[in-house]
């Protein structure tokens, strides 16, 4: 298999082109990783009912997020240290998604600067994913360049108060190879530790375990920038979250990776959808893969999708031609499903169009 024609086939293509170290590490959901199954099963469990007979002949995948039209409603979601996938690292997958046209959310775990990921933009907007860290100096230092660079919202992780437990990086000793380090926090570093992921030690260490709603209040009283809210699996939180501040809220179970037995991403949606109604837009990840998943989503009542692995798959394979090549095969595979929903654009997809039997 040469040519991946799909996602999948970039996943298969993938540990070709990775130390185990970096695919245990992107590919590993927390403890029995039923969550991270489910993600993907929960969209297999949705049906879609297409419409027949509508006219699909001029078909237009643009949307509008937080104000901004992009070429599709599908972003790449924020993932740690992806010089582990490719030398490149995230410069090549922002510059990948700058040509493809889709939002990508860069990583305060980057293994490059949000300067020269910023240096790659073009007219598409990029969002800088927030650690909060314990040392309140530095995170507020990490707002005020993500605001001098351009970027154009912050999105807050709130479902990692702790890293999730997952087995095989603890097994494997996860740290960083010499050379790669934590582009943004000068000083850090994922310590290298015996049993233990250094990952889960970096966050027992540096991150903020008591963070609460009053802090996203604190970051919202920062910055002129619009605060998207990460990490989401219930209605009252995300009613919360908007009360406090946020523009926008992501569901998401972290790709599996924290809270395993945590409710499938798409299975939230409609929750969450409910209870924000038009206050605040919401986004889905998690499980990803097909263009019908995007649909399925959007008929859910999400604005957009963000997908985490299938870009470091691209990326792995091919650099930044892979992640472009998993952009388009995505935004292609959801030009399809729309066609043959009788969907001509983005507006018309609602929920009527899935069932779950
Ligand atoms: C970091 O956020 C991770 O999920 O590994």
């Amino acid at each position: 298999m040469n040519n991946p024609i799909n996602l999948l086939e970039y996943e298969a293509l993938a540990p070709e082109h990775l130390s185990k170290m970096a695919l245990d590490y992107y590919a590993s959901g927390a403890w029995d990783e039923v969550t991270l199954r489910d993600n993907r099963a929960a969209f297999e469990r949705l049906k879609l009912r297409p419409h027949m007979l509508v006219d699909v002949s001029r078909r237009d995948l643009s949307a509008k997020i937080l104000g901004k039209s992009v070429r599709m409603p599908i972003l790449i979601a924020p993932m740690a240290f992806q010089c582990l996938a490719h030398p490149d690292g995230e410069v090549a997958a922002a510059s990948a998604a700058a040509d493809a046209g889709a939002v990508m959310v860069l990583s305060t775990l980057a293994t490059k600067s949000l300067e020269e990921v910023a240096a790659v933009r073009k007219q598409t907007p990029q969002w800088f994913q927030l650690y909060v860290h314990r040392d309140r100096a530095l995170t507020r230092a990490l707002v005020q360049r993500a605001e001098a660079a351009g970027y154009a919202a912050l999105c807050l992780t709130v479902d990692a108060p702790v890293l999730g437990r997952r087995e095989r990086d603890a097994r494997n000793e996860f740290a960083l190879p010499p050379g790669m380090e934590l582009a943004n926090l000068a000083g850090l570093e994922i310590p290298e530790i015996a049993g233990e992921s250094g990952l889960f030690a970096y966050f027992a260490e540096q991150l903020d375990p008591g963070l609460t709603w009053r802090d996203l209040e604190w970051l919202c009283s920062l910055t002129q920038l619009k605060v998207v809210v990460k990490g989401i699996l219930r209605g009252d939180d995300a009613f919360k979250a908007v009360e406090h501040g946020a523009s926008a809220v992501i569901v998401s179970n972290h790709g599996g990776r924290q809270l395993d037995g945590a409710i499938a991403a798409i299975d939230a949606l409609s929750d969450v959808v409910a209870a924000v109604g038009d206050r605040a837009e919401v986004l889905v990840d998690g499980g990803i893969r097909r263009g019908t998943d995007v649909l399925k989503a959007l008929a859910l009542g999400a604005k957009a999708v963000l997908v985490g692995r299938p870009a470091l798959w691209g990326l792995a394979v091919a650099g930044e031609a892979g992640v472009r090549h998993v952009l388009e095969l995505l935004r292609d595979e959801l030009d399809v499903a729309m066609a043959l929903s009788g969907c001509a654009k983005v507006e018309d997809i609602n929920g009527s169009l899935v069932r779950r039997l």
